[in-house]
Formats: C-alpha cells, sequence, structure tokens
C-alpha cells in the first residue's frame, strides 16, 4: 500500500510543521478549518491502516494509560540547578568570578521561565523520554504527559542519534486565568501561581487530564548530543531550533555584562506583555569550551547565573468584602481595595476565590493587606499586614443566604465553594436556561444563548417555567427573529413537554448528575415527586449512585425554590413521569442502534429519543454488537462498517415502521 502510507508521512510531516508554526511560532499559515481537515484525514487513514501507526504520529500524543504512580527515572547528567542573584553588584560579582577563570567571555541572556524543569530524551529523532528535575538526580518519568504537549515536538527534523535536552514546561498566563477561572467555578481550591499551575498539571496521573490544559514548553540546554556538534550556546539554541524544537525567541547575545544588564532592564519592564510569567533573566557564557573549564559546585555551574526580579507586591487597605454569585451559582467574596497601581495598572478589586482561603490567610476588613498579582494577571491579596491592625477590623463570615435570591447558602463536602441552589436564582438563571434548553437536555431547538440572553434581559423570562407561557408575538420582535422563528420555537418549547422523564432531571441540572445517571435514576424512580422525600441510603443503594451524587440529589430538592418550580412546570403540562415499563413499550429492549447519514422524518436526537422510549440504546460506532443500523441519505462510513460486518440495515421506512410511527 505504498500510496497510503506516503500521503500518511506526507500529513504527518505538514501536520508538525504546522504544528510548529501555531504552538512554537506562534505564526499559523494555515486556517484551523484546514488543519483539522488534514487530521481528519490522518485519523481516517491510520484507522484504516492500523498498520501504519507509529508512536510519534501526531495523532498518538493522547495514547498513555492512567498510571497509579509515576515511575522514577535517574538522570544520566545531574540537572544542576542556578545560583541567583537580585542585585546588579551580584551580576558584575559572577562576572568578575568568571573573567578570573576564563578569557573567552561572552554571555547569552535568556528569559527565566517560571515553570517546570524537564529533562527531554530524543533517540534517532524520537521523543523517548521526559522526566521531571527531581533532587537533580531522580526524576519522575512523565513521558505519556509531556507527549500531550503541542509544543513539544514528538519527531525532530533530524534523526540524531541521541539528544538529551533540558526545558521549562509552563502553563502561559492566559490558560492560568482560565483554569483557576474553572476551578472557582467548581468549588475547586484554585493554583496560586501558574507554576504551581504547571506542575499540578505535568502531574496528572492520567494523561487526558494533561492534554486539556494548555500546557507549553521551551528548551534551553544540551545536556548529551551525538551525531551532532555545536561549540557555543548561541549555536546550541539554533541547533534546537532548528531540530523543531521550542527556543525561546527572546535570547540575546550580550558582548559584556553591560549587556546583560541591559537585557535585564528591558525584560523588566516588558515582562507584563509576554504571553508566559518570567520571575528574572539567566545569565550563561556563551563558549562551551570555556564552561567546561569553569565547571560546576555540587550544586550549580559556575557558567550561569539567575538575576531575579523583585516580586511586584503593594500595600493597599481592604475597604470592603463585595459577595457575588458566579453563573453556576458558586458564592464568591472579592475584595474591594483602596485602588493602587500594581505591576502596571490600577488594582481596586480582587478575588478572594473562596472563603477558606479568606479564613487561611485570617484577612479582615479594614486591614492593610499585602497584594500581588498571580501568575502576573490576578490581583490578589498575599495577606495581612498584622502590625498594622488596630483592633477594629472586622472578621469576613461566609453569608448564611444567597445576596442575589435568598436562598439558604449550601457547602458540599470536599469543596471550598458555598454555593446557591436555587436553579432560578437570578444570578445562575442564565446559565440554567442555557443548560435547560440544550441537546442533552430538554433539547429545545433554537433555544440557544444568545436568544436566551435577550429573553432575560428583556424579563420575558425570570425563572425557567416562564418559558412555557411566553406569547410568540413577543418573541417574534426579538433580535433576528421574525414570525417565522418564533413560531418554530413556541413549538419546540411546546415539544419539550413530552420528553422522558429522565431529560427532565438532567435539565435541572443537579450537580454531578448528568444524562447517564438521571436515566438510571428513573429506573427506580418513575415520578419526579418519589425524589421529593428521598432519603440518602434509598439513592446509594442504586448501583452508580455514590454517596456525592446522593447528597447532591438531596440538596437540590431541599431548596424550596426548586419544588415549587417543578410544581409550576407540572402545571404548565411538563412530563414528570417515567413511561411505564409495559411489554409494548419495551420492543427494543437490549437492542443498539446506530443511526448514519440524514433522516427525512424526524432529527437524529428524536430518532435516539424515540428508540429510547422504546428500551433501545444508540451508539456512535457500529461494532460486532450492534444490532440495527439505520441508513438515512448519504451514509457515511458507519454504513460501509455494518454492511461488512454483515449487521441489519434499516432504511427509514423500515425503521419507522418498527418503531410503530
Ligand atoms: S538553565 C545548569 N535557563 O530556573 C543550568 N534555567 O532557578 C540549567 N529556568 O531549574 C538551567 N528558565 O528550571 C536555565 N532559560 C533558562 C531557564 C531556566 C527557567 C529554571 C530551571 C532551573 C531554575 C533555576
Amino acid at each position: 500500500m505504498p500510496d497510503v502510507a506516503s500521503r500518511i508521512n506526507e500529513l504527518r510531516e505538514e501536520i508538525r510543521k504546522h504544528d510548529y508554526r501555531y504552538y512554537v511560532l506562534d505564526d499559523p499559515l494555515i486556517s484551523d478549518a484546514e488543519y483539522d481537515a488534514m487530521m481528519a484525514e490522518l485519523i481516517r487513514l491510520e484507522k484504516e491502516h492500523p498498520e501504519f501507526i507509529t508512536a510519534d504520529s501526531p495523532t498518538q500524543r493522547i495514547g498513555g494509560a492512567v498510571a497509579e504512580k509515576f515511575e522514577t527515572v535517574t538522570h544520566r547528567y545531574l540537572l544542576l540547578s542556578l545560583d541567583n542573584t537580585t542585585s546588579l553588584e551580584g551580576l558584575r560579582e559572577f562576572d568578575r568570578r568568571v573573567s578570573r577563570l576564563t578569557s573567552n567571555v561572552s554571555y547569552v541572556a535568556e528569559l527565566k521561565i517560571d515553570g517546570v524543569s524537564i529533562a527531554l530524551v530524543y533517540e534517532n529523532g524520537i521523543l523517548v523520554s521526559a522526566a521531571t528535575r527531581g533532587d537533580g538526580r531522580v526524576g519522575e518519568d512523565v513521558t505519556a504527559n509531556v507527549r500531550t504537549i503541542k509544543s513539544i515536538p514528538l519527531k525532530l527534523n533530524r534523526q540524531i542519534s541521541r539528544l538529551e535536552v533540558r526545558g521549562e514546561i509552563y502553563m502561559p498566563k492566559k490558560e492560568f486565568l482560565r483554569l483557576n477561572q474553572e476551578k472557582e467555578e467548581k468549588g475547586e481550591k484554585v493554583f496560586a501561581n501558574p507554576r504551581n499551575a504547571a506542575a499540578g498539571s505535568l502531574r496528572q496521573l492520567d494523561p487526558a487530564v494533561t492534554a486539556k490544559r494548555a500546557l507549553a514548553g521551551f528548551v534551553y540546554d544540551i545536556l548529551y548530543i551525538e551525531g551532532a556538534s555545536v561549540d557555543s550556546h548561541i549555536q546550541a539554541l539554533e541547533f534546537l531550533r532548528d531540530q523543531g524544537l521550542p527556543v525561546n525567541s527572546e535570547f540575546r547575545f550580550c558582548p559584556d555584562i553591560d549587556a546583560v544588564y541591559e537585557y535585564s532592564q528591558e525584560y523588566y519592564r516588558k515582562r507584563h506583555e509576554l504571553s508566559y510569567e518570567i520571575d528574572g533573566i539567566v545569565v550563561k557564557l556563551d563558549s562551551l569550551a570555556a564552561r567546561q573549564k569553569l565547571g560546576a559546585t555540587a550544586k550549580s555551574p559556575r557558567w550561569a547565573v539567575a538575576y531575579k526580579f523583585p516580586a511586584e507586591e503593594k500595600e493597599t487597605r481592604l475597604l470592603d468584602v463585595e459577595i457575588n454569585v458566579g453563573r453556576t451559582g458558586v458564592i464568591v467574596p472579592t475584595a474591594l481595595l483602596e485602588s493602587v497601581t500594581l505591576a502596571g495598572t490600577t488594582v481596586s478589586r480582587a478575588s478572594m476565590h473562596n472563603f477558606d482561603l479568606v479564613k487561611e490567610k485570617d484577612i479582615r476588613i479594614g486591614d492593610t493587606v499585602l497584594i500581588h498579582k498571580a501568575g502576573d494577571i490576578i490581583p490578589e491579596i498575599i495577606g495581612p499586614v498584622v502590625e498594622k491592625r488596630t483592633g477594629q477590623e472586622r472578621v469576613i463570615a461566609p453569608p448564611e443566604k444567597c445576596p442575589a435570591c435568598g436562598s439558604r447558602v449550601v457547602r458540599f463536602k470536599g469543596e471550598v465553594a458555598y454555593r446557591c441552589e436555587n436553579i432560578n436564582c437570578p444570578a445562575r438563571l442564565k446559565e440554567s436556561l442555557i443548560f435547560y434548553a440544550s441537546r442533552e437536555a430538554m433539547d429545545i431547538n433554537g433555544l440557544g444563548p444568545a436568544l436566551i440572553d435577550q429573553m432575560v434581559k428583556k424579563k420575558f423570562v425570570s425563572k425557567i417555567d416562564d418559558l412555557y407561557f411566553l406569547e410568540e408575538e413577543k418573541i417574534a420582535g426579538l433580535e433576528r427573529m421574525g414570525s417565522k422563528s418564533a413560531s418554530n420555537l413556541i413549538a419546540a418549547i411546546e415539544a419539550s413537554k413530552s420528553r422522558p422523564l429522565y431529560r427532565l432531571i438532567t435539565a435541572l441540572g443537579i450537580r454531578h448528575i448528568g444524562a447517564r445517571t438521571a436515566r438510571i435514576l428513573t429506573e427506580y424512580f418513575h415520578d419526579i415527586d418519589d425524589f421529593y422525600r428521598v432519603k440518602a441510603d434509598d439513592l446509594t443503594r442504586i448501583p452508580e449512585i455514590g454517596p456525592k451524587m446522593a447528597e447532591s440529589i438531596m440538596r437540590f430538592f431541599a431548596e424550596p425554590h426548586n419544588i415549587e418550580m417543578i410544581e409550576r412546570l407540572k402545571a404548565a403540562g411538563v412530563n414528570t413521569k417515567e413511561v411505564p415499563k409495559g411489554t409494548k413499550e419495551q420492543i427494543l429492549r437490549e437492542k443498539t442502534f446506530v443511526i448514519t447519514g440524514t433522516l427525512k422524518s424526524m432529527t437524529r436526537a428524536e430518532a435516539r429519543e424515540k428508540i429510547e422510549r422504546l428500551g433501545g440504546k444508540v451508539t456512535e460506532s457500529v461494532s460486532k454488537k450492534t444490532d440495527y443500523v439505520v441508513r438515512g441519505e448519504k451514509p457515511g462510513s458507519k454504513y460501509d462498517k455494518a454492511v461488512q460486518l454483515g449487521i441489519n440495515i434499516l432504511d427509514e421506512d423500515d425503521f419507522l415502521e418498527m418503531i410503530g410511527s
């Protein structure tokens, strides 16, 4: 199959090239869609010809299994640490020491990336190992995780027999912000800085978790090389770059220490513009022969030093605390501060993330507090300046009632967040509605975030059940709507009244209860009323329902606002009962279906629902276990596979007959 093999190779080379342009140079040549198309073709070819799959293929970044613990790796070369200084005098002192030992003095200055030190090993151009620094001698094997980092190539441009490099895995500032926001919303502890976030993300036993965090890497040192040679650090960096490795482009050749100092001042000013956090610069002797001569102490090389920037901290006063309810119901305390300029911007507010943190740091209203910016972006209180207390300060306590709707605030076991559990809380309403209408929940076609936004702003809905009393004319008058789309929407809302019970339970957005769990629940509880007085034991007796889920269900139904809403939904005609499981209704029991192509008489979601109502199951891919493949117009590769496997194929009419429509 030479054609397929060469096409696969061609695609891999192209994808590698574009990964480098996108993830390292930040300068893509093609659109995301073009890239996705290449990747999709490669995935398809590899699926059809698994014999051609190799570990260095860009499709194989997430392949590692979940590990029980990390294996240890003894580094072949000690990963030394760096001496550091925080003053110009310290830099000059380093220069004097170097000059006493060698006459070959010129430097390379680099940024000191605030991340996690890593050692990478490439054999014949293929990444075979990635290990953390550990104590410098023994580190942890994080190969499976590093393979998920797109800026680290799985294959080099040349097949050098052996290359061991050192670098830094870091989390870009933007990703740090996103991740902490997500953690705050989920009621989890936030990371203190991008370095901790990078370390935490790299030390995940499941590589799929690491893959979801947009980590990146830079390499800055050759530990060992076989099959090529370099004489200077500048050459080394250029060599690494030519291999497709991510080398930070801000490095600079500095003929003397004054140039190094100038570099440090320049980047001290520019550091906020960078997309990653740095905590200083690193100065390295350029000549490798001179480095050899200088050697190292037990801890660090004599040929390099880190010049660390002073931490940016300021004192200000905590005037008050504002309590906000996030879009998912998490209650977040925000500090209102006396305005100060910090790291280039005026700061007057700072998220305190959660009340545990406030307690841990013992921050009080009226305190003089020390603030900084986590990850160079998020203003944060480091802690109170206790000596400046007057005795007038007030302790900050979590609220008992939601500031937005007055519901009782609850806290789940093992979480730091306090939450409002009222699904109709004005702070949560938009999010609740988006989820309620979503495909996996009540599947209200046409009711998306933009429309919901308008309806909430215009106060057409102030609670979920208002959806069932919307006036068509009013909807028709909204932006990008008209009489036709308004009537379609009303029809879709009307149709949602007869959804099966599990969809309604899913739509309530109860924490930890997704569609799958909701379905399991309705096998045991056939009426929503059954949940009103349910006990934890009744729930945990059900296989697959754990204590966390049980707690969540009980808390949801303990909130009176939620019960009132369900009662109003009932009154509006929304189905709250499970269809009794008679023999007739269960004609498709245990049968597995795959749908391919477009059906004329219904959407796929509707077909799925019909099958499920009759006891059947719909899966995405065809296997020997599939009982029927429903073939619509323009069927895809699933159809070919069904033919290959000899699975029963139904056209749309057969299918309609089978389900009795
Ligand atoms: S060179 C033997 N260069 O800083 C010299 N280190 O405080 C090896 N770091 O453990 C280190 N950016 O993790 C070097 N451009 C850079 C760096 C850098 C960040 C880290 C590295 C090291 C730590 C020392």
